[in-house]
């Protein structure tokens, strides 16, 4: 696949088969965040697998409404970012982690893997914070949900780039 069929490929998929992700694939993929700029190379990325004792914990945060989203998808990854309190180096951090972020989601798709980013409230919680162990050096940028498609999302709709490019004289 060339980058833009690839690019055009990636969708927010919200059904998924059970079969988690091999941790050596999860490997290949995370592998290639670290090629994202990053401002001083800060490397601020920062990945946890979610494990079966680690999504009790969530769930347990999360409480009995949202528990159930958590187990849409078979591997679960939160994608966070190391601050420092520096407003400027931790706004080029957390974007170099979004840059990052990408790269797996782009990989995932190269392998007929779906995938889902997802900001969900418990992650803003100091609840669901401690659960995973995430610290005040850390931003949260998401969960990242992988595993096979079990459905086609719809067709996507977007603005042609004439409505957000602008070539300036
Ligand atoms: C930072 C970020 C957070 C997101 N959080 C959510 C979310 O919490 N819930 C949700 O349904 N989709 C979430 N999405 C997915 C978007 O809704 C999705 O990308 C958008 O609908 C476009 O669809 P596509 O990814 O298939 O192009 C998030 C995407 C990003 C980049």
């Amino acid at each position: 696949m060339t980058l833009a069929e690839l690019a055009a490929a990636r969708r927010t998929h919200k059904a998924f088969g059970p079969r988690p992700v091999p941790r050596a694939t999860l490997m290949e993929l995370l592998e290639l965040a670290r090629l994202a700029p990053n401002h001083h190379l800060t490397q601020p990325w920062r990945f946890r697998v979610i494990g079966p004792d680690a999504l009790g914990r969530l769930k347990e945060a999360a409480g009995a409404s949202e528990a159930g989203k958590l187990d849409r998808a078979p591997t679960l990854v939160v994608v966070s970012a190391a601050v420092t309190g520096d407003l400027v180096q931790d706004e080029e951090d957390v974007c170099a982690t979004a840059a990052a972020t990408m790269l797996v989601l782009l990989a995932a798709t190269e392998r007929g893997l779906a995938s889902y980013w997802r900001t969900p409230g418990v992650l803003r919680t100091a609840r669901g914070r401690e659960s995973l162990g995430i610290g005040r050096g850390e931003r949260v940028l998401g969960l990242l949900h992988l595993g096979e498609p079990a459905r086609e999302p719809a067709p996507r709709v977007r603005e042609p780039a004439a409505a957000y490019v602008a070539f300036l004289p």
